[in-house]
């Protein structure tokens, strides 16, 4: 992914200039070189780790150390603009608004900007999950009836009030929830996993409970970690069972105290598509009395149909009594265009805590679902209409041919020599490690051919997440056939040093400040908002 791959340029540049200017700090020298060679990466927090903390976290207080440091970012920054600009460094840029221009003006711009891009749809990993002819179709054709709606004004939309409802209700009933189930549509799944740690921070405020926790697994979604830090609740994180890639159990219940807020289980989880024990998670749920969210942002459109489309699963949702609450993506695995996802509840206690009601303003009795006020009627509209055009015929499938692709890829990965997969994937993501060469390598060989897969970090690996795109005819088939001839090139011709990604990503997890990686990301999202020579 691109943010990978441009702090690997940031890394890579910040750490060419450091090295001799370094030596000459004598009393740090013998660390920086520790830093740089990144052989020492599945090591636990031990005193030797906790040495080198220390010491980088110090070294950065030296007024030269950090006027050094801040040279090479600005260097490098520039450098990942460049990347970031390069496809569209043609199209000039409009910094001001410009002189009215007419509709057929506009669209021929649009139409040229949108010549930048060239990515085959077949060889991403994830990322466009169908983006068929018929439902791109479907789509626009349904948007210019909804584009001016809004569902803050049901009296005034009142098809897409009923639309969102209907979209609600059949999530449910996917989801074996019955008739107290209930939800709301958000604009994505980092908003329906947002909406549900609000819900559970207000449930526990409201038990007494005063600075709520929730215990998540290492491996869910990065958004729960940013909901808590946007919503002021702590975190505790329960490492995977390295075998299973499953959250530790044992783990998980010593984590919960008197202030634990809720429970998290993934159904599958980013990573490496694994499903977490949803039924044991939700046995602790009711044990202790705190609610549980389960994560299916990502196979929520497949799990469901998993059973009628022949690969069976162990239960994962309400029909479990101490699940809560689901996610699940109707822009994923759904189909539906970017914008629109489902959180849905037991029943109302829980989704009251989510609301939030301002009974006093001077404009009104303002009440609001979610995060969003005015909210993109278009968005539910387009997700209802291909809800409806796939069917439940239609979901199930896309999901035996999605599954069958998925296994079909595991097996002939499963025989394939110096990789091995990670836990044992039941959905559609698998992810592959190698005890024999750097498996970056791999990913950026790849890359080379085109083909997109997502880097992972503790413990390196890479994963490809197959959708409708790899299920057509030949498209596993030569999957399988680069990735061998990417595996027997490595191990034929092994680069002397790692270079590229392989260099950066062993580079940036044995990094022991994660403040620099958080300082490099800042800048990163700073030139995706940037113009060419704007100085920003
Ligand atoms: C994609 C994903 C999310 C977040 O969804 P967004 O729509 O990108 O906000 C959450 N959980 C899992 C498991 C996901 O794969
Ligand atoms: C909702 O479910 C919880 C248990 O998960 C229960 O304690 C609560 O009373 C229920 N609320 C309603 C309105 O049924």
């Amino acid at each position: 992914m691109l943010l990978d791959k441009v702090i690997g340029g940031y890394l890579d540049h910040l750490f060419e200039g450091w090295e001799p200017w370094m030596i000459s700090l004598a009393s740090s020298c013998a660390t920086v070189i520790l830093i740089i060679s990144y052989n020492f990466l599945f090591q636990d927090e031990s005193l030797f780790l906790r040495a080198k903390k220390f010491v980088l976290r110090n070294a950065r207080r030296i007024p030269a150390v950090r006027n050094k440091i801040s040279q090479e970012f600005d260097v490098s920054k520039k450098r990942m603009e460049n990347e970031l600009m390069a496809p569209t460094r043609n199209l000039g840029s409009i910094r001001a608004l410009p002189q009215s221009r007419s509709a057929e003006e506009v669209l021929a711009l649009a139409k040229k900007y949108k010549e930048t891009e060239s990515a085959d749809w077949s060889k991403l990993s994830g990322a466009i999950y169908s983006g068929s002819d018929e439902i791109t179709k479907l789509s626009t054709s349904i948007y210019p009836m909804f584009a001016w709606s809004n569902p803050l004004h049901p009296d005034v939309f009142p098809s897409v009030r009923h639309m969102e409802s209907e979209v609600v209700r059949m999530c449910c009933t996917m989801f074996n929830g019955d008739e107290k189930t209930c939800g709301s549509m958000t604009s994505g799944g980092t908003e329906s996993i947002f909406m549900a740690c609000k819900a559970y921070r207000d449930y526990a405020l409201a038990r007494g409970i005063k600075k709520p926790v929730m215990v998540v697994p290492v491996t869910a979604h990065a958004a729960f970690e940013k909901s808590a830090d946007y919503l002021c609740m702590g975190v505790r994180k329960i490492p995977m069972d390295s075998t299973t890639c499953q959250v530790n159990l044992r783990a998980m219940k010593k984590a919960i105290d008197g202030r634990t807020c809720m429970l998290v289980g993934s159904a599958p989880h980013f990573p490496h598509g694994i499903i977490d024990q949803i039924g044991e998670i939700s046995a602790l749920g009711l044990k202790y009395k705190i609610p549980v969210h389960v994560d299916s942002c990502l196979g929520g459109f497949l799990i469901p149909f998993m059973e009628k489309a022949g690969y069976p699963l162990e239960l994962f949702d309400f029909r479990l009594e101490g699940v809560t609450s689901i996610s699940a993506d109707t822009h994923k695995y759904g189909y539906a265009p970017k914008g629109s996802s489902v959180i849905l509840y037991r029943n109302h206690t829980y989704l009251h805590h989510q609301y939030s009601v301002t009974p006093d303003w001077p404009g009104g009795i303002y009440a609001s679902p979610t995060m969003s006020g005015s909210r993109v009627g278009a968005s539910i509209a387009s997700a209802w209409s291909v809800m409806l055009y796939m069917g439940e015929d239609g979901y199930v499938k896309a999901t035996k041919e999605t599954i069958e692709t998925t296994r079909k890829i595991k097996e002939a990965l499963k025989k394939m020599k110096n990789i091995y997969i990670l836990g044992d994937p039941l959905v559609s993501v698998i992810a592959v490690g190698s005890k024999d060469f750097n498996v970056y390598l791999l990913s950026d060989a790849m890359s080379a051919r085109g083909w997109h897969l997502n880097a992972l970090q503790f413990p390196s690996s890479i994963h490809v997440c197959i959708t409708k795109r790899h299920t057509k005819p030949g498209v596993a088939e030569k999957f399988l056939q680069e990735l061998q001839e990417c595996i027997t090139n490595i191990m034929e011709n092994p680069p002397k040093e790692d270079t590229g990604m392989a260099a950066i990503y062993g580079l940036a997890q044995s990094i022991p400040d994660r403040t620099i990686i958080s300082e490099m990301a800042w800048a990163y999202l700073d030139s995706c908002v940037a113009l060419p020579g704007s100085g920003s």
